[in-house]
């Protein structure tokens, strides 16, 4: 497990490749990792990548490619970003598909509350999906 740096904007677009139907760019992820208000955390084959503004964390994109899943890979990702927001007494925030099973798991039994639902939030190739805001607060 180590911080994300900016000579990693290749590996994030090739892992995120491989868990998201939605494409984003080499280049997005050198403009993002050059930004100082985005942090995270990876290991070999995943990572996650978050956004920080006063005391809210935002989680941009957390995958673990395909064939390193359910090794507890993703939790601990997600645990670090978890200290940071204890460390810096700040709430974390993401957004994820309604029917994401997996990841709302993850979520709940790490702390995170449902928050709200975002009305055909995204677009996959079999329609919309709703996404449901979730919430970690250090408090
Ligand atoms: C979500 C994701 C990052 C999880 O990564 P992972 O390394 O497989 O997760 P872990 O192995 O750490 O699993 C942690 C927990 O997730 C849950 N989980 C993992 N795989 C699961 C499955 N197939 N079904 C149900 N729950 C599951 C369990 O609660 C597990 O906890 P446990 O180990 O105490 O049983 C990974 O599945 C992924 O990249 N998915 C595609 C991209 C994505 O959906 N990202 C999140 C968008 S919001």
């Amino acid at each position: 497990m180590r911080k994300l740096v900016p000579k990693d904007a290749k590996d994030l677009y090739e892992i995120r490749k491989t868990s998201f139907e939605d494409f984003w760019s080499e280049k997005e992820f050198v403009a993002m990792l050059a930004d100082k208000s985005f942090f995270g955390f990876r290991e070999d084959h995943g990572f996650i990548l978050c956004r920080r503004t006063l005391d809210c964390i935002d989680i941009v994109t957390f995958c673990v490619a395909p064939s390193y899943r359910n090794k507890g890979i993703g939790k601990k990702l997600l645990l670090e970003v978890i200290n940071f927001a204890k460390e810096t007494q700040s709430k974390v925030f993401l957004e994820v598909a309604e029917k994401n099973y997996t990841a709302r798991n993850l979520y709940q039994s790490l702390g995170f509350k449902k928050t709200s639902v975002r009305k055909n939030y995204y677009k996959f190739s079999g329609g919309f999906q709703d996404a449901v805001v979730m919430m970690w607060s250090p408090t």
